[in-house]
């Protein structure tokens, strides 16, 4: 069986040499795909086996002898690397001071990103983890101040266009279909948002993208789990503080791209993609002084 995602439909090939193989048995122990079994002390490869080959080259990157290989879903043997000395990756304490530090940023400097900086922030989040492999996230990248408040424009005036949908009369409607939370988080934030937007956008202010020189908007095919796009823009938002960088995730945008075909196509995304998240990013125009302690809704040991 072969795993359906958006950019394969065929299991990937697994090749073991075993004049190297010492069947340790390591490779079956990771693959979770499970088209490898042990038999007879000989690792076997049954291409049908629940999931068949899902291309995730657990295997490879586990084995000691090197002496496997797997080609296909977007994987060859030359994607597999060397890793780094462990006393060279950052600590725990160096990781949790950049997440502490670190805030959300909405007011930046003219200052654009540079080209290199944007391929670095790509690199850093293409090593996220995915539902599925191969990864189904597309990233939209916004470059430049203008063409970021043209996006926001055109966002806000689909929002003009369909903001009768957040009506009092209509949400009342409803409410039997869509639940009492969200009409109350619409009442209470998607309505007066959307009046905000507008009014700005009248005064020649953009208060949905606050005139970011850069938004990358994730987004995945039908087939991906709805999460990938989210840890993928967290990947980013993270790398962004590494870089000088300040960034914001953008909710709001996604409504404008989930509904409108127009936009969908003006910008590039398949019209049956799913809902994603942006990231407006730019150099910060603001420094804070202090940081905030946080808080989560709950945590429950069971
Ligand atoms: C999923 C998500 C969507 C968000 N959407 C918006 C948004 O549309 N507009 C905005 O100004 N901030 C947005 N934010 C930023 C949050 O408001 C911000 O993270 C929060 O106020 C906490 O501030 P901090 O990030 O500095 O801790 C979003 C954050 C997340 C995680
Ligand atoms: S990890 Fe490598 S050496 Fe060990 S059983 Fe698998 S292929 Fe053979
Ligand atoms: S690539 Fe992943 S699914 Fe395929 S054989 Fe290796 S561990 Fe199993």
């Amino acid at each position: 069986m072969a795993v359906k995602t958006g950019r394969a439909d065929k299991a990937a090939l697994v090749l073991i040499d075993y004049d190297r193989c010492t069947a340790c048995g390591l490779c079956v122990q990771v693959c979770k795909g499970a088209p490898l079994y042990l038999e007879d002390g000989l690792v076997r490869i049954d291409p049908d086996r629940i999931f068949g080959c899902v291309g995730c080259g657990h295997c490879a990157a586990i084995c000691p002898q090197e002496c496997i290989k797997v080609e296909g879903r977007e994987l060859t043997p030359n994607d597999l690397y060397p890793l780094p000395a462990m006393d060279s990756l950052a600590t725990y304490q160096q990781l949790y001071k950049l997440l502490f530090s670190r805030r959300s940023i909405r007011e930046f400097k003219e200052k654009e990103v540079e080209a290199e900086k944007i391929e670095q922030l790509i690199e850093s989040v293409s090593t996220a983890p995915m539902g599925l492999p191969p990864s189904d996230v597309e990233i939209l990248v916004i470059k430049g101040r203008e063409k970021v408040r043209q996006l926001s424009w055109d966002i806000i005036d689909y929002f003009k266009r369909i903001k009768w949908m957040f009506s009092p009369a209509t949400l009342l409607v409803m409410r039997p279909v869509l639940g009492k939370e969200y009409l109350e988080s619409s009442r209470t934030f998607l309505a007066p948002a959307i009046d905000l937007f507008i009014a700005e956008k009248e005064q020649g202010k953009d208060y949905l993208l606050y005139d970011a020189p850069l938004a990358l908007y994730f987004h995945v095919s039908p087939y991906a789990d709805p999460l990938d796009p989210v840890i993928a823009a967290t990947y980013a938002m993270i790398t962004a503080e590494t870089l000088g960088l300040g960034s914001c995730m953008i909710g709001t945008v996604a409504y404008g791209f989930r509904y409108s075909k127009e936009l969908k196509k003006k910008y590039g995304i398949p019209l049956r993609n799913q809902q994603g998240i942006m990231l407006i990013m730019g150099y910060p125009a603001v420094k804070y002084q202090r940081g905030i302690k946080r808080s989560l809704a709950k945590v429950t040991y069971y």
